[in-house]
């Protein structure tokens, strides 16, 4: 995981503050979420502070060559992957035979996908080599198009079902009669550090996964379940920061676990720079709810700076469950 610069901290650090004015907020909150609920068009900013960090995000998606930042990382491969997911999804994904599907949400160069297709992935995962010896079909997707050389060259070989690189669009805007169902979604450093609208962005997750089907995800710099670690940037806030309607702390891992037909294991690694923290969501059974999220703070980075507000209405109606 590359270090990310946080040069802009105290602005953003200074934002939040101002935000603490309640008509303010309110006026930001509905502001926000007129903009981030819909497209990712950043010519629907009511606001033009957040329409140029959403058009700088942007910029930052279709950055190539020297215009790329440096902690913009698109090339993580397999190994990376599992040393940085929980450990299950190492195991999870040497399980899945030729009839199962996985689906990797922010998939850069999609190297990750193109690692488990080589002859070197089986003779490191022998449990399981006869039931995959086709392989299980495999997604990739990304908002902009990162497809190598490699890639291609993989692509002809293969059945074009096998794999498939999808972009041109965030993962909210795809159905599931598009994409269909998988046993297995990851997302190293992709969507669920980069999109504008968490909540809508798990509950699409969520509708991809089967019943037993599990997403393996992190988070860069975020408060912890334990609640050992402080940010990793002194005065800038944590990198994605949830607040509760009357304004505490939410954690991560706190609302994860309140969806509804999940079950969530969360785990700090601090010998990550920054620290990061793991999650694995499975699926037990079909009617998950996810506790809305409306967005109230964003800053453009590698990953973006979030900040979400739980709606007092989803908490209300999670409570009378
Ligand atoms: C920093 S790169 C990570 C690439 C890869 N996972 C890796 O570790 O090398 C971020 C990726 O997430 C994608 N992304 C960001 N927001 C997304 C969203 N809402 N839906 C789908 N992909 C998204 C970007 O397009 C890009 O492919």
């Amino acid at each position: 995981m590359r270090t990310r610069r946080r040069p802009s901290r105290n602005r953003a650090r200074n934002g939040m503050k101002v935000l603490k004015s309640a008509g303010i907020q309110l006026a930001v909150l509905l502001a926000l979420q007129a903009l981030w609920i819909g497209s990712s068009d950043a010519q629907n900013s009511p606001r033009p502070a957040l329409r140029e960090e959403v058009s700088k995000q942007e910029g930052i998606y279709r950055s190539t060559g020297e215009n790329k930042p440096g902690g913009y990382t698109v090339d993580r491969g397999l190994t990376d992957y599992a040393s940085a997911l929980p450990g299950e999804f190492a195991r999870s994904l040497a399980a899945l035979g030729p009839k199962d599907r996985w689906l990797d949400i922010g998939a850069g160069e999609a190297q990750a996908i193109l690692d488990y297709y080589t002859p070197e992935y089986d003779l490191k995962h022998q449990e399981g080599r006869e039931l995959r010896g086709r392989k299980a079909r495999a997604v990739a997707l990304s908002i902009e198009d990162r497809r190598t050389p490699l890639w291609w060259k993989k692509a002809e070989s293969r059945n074009a079902n096998q794999i498939q690189y999808l972009f041109n669009k965030p993962l909210r805007e795809y159905s599931r009669e598009d994409l269909g169902t998988f046993q297995v979604i990851t997302d190293v450093i992709g969507g669920f550090s980069y999109t504008t609208n968490l909540s809508l962005f798990m509950e699409k997750v969520l509708g991809f996964l089967d019943v037993n089907g599990s997403f393996y995800t992190l988070l860069q710099d975020v408060h912890s379940e334990d609640g050992k670690n402080r940010p990793h940037y002194e005065g800038a806030p944590y990198l994605t920061e949830l607040t509760n309607p009357d304004g505490s702390e939410l954690k991560v891992c706190t609302w994860l676990k309140n969806i509804s037909c999940v079950q969530v294991t969360c785990e700090l690694r601090t010998g990550w720079k920054p620290p990061i923290e793991v999650f694995h969501v499975k699926k037990i059974c079909d009617a998950t709810a996810v506790p809305a999220l409306a967005p109230v703070h964003y800053q453009a980075g590698t990953p973006p700076e979030r900040g979400f507000q739980l709606k007092a209405v989803a908490r209300q109606e999670a409570a009378s469950k």
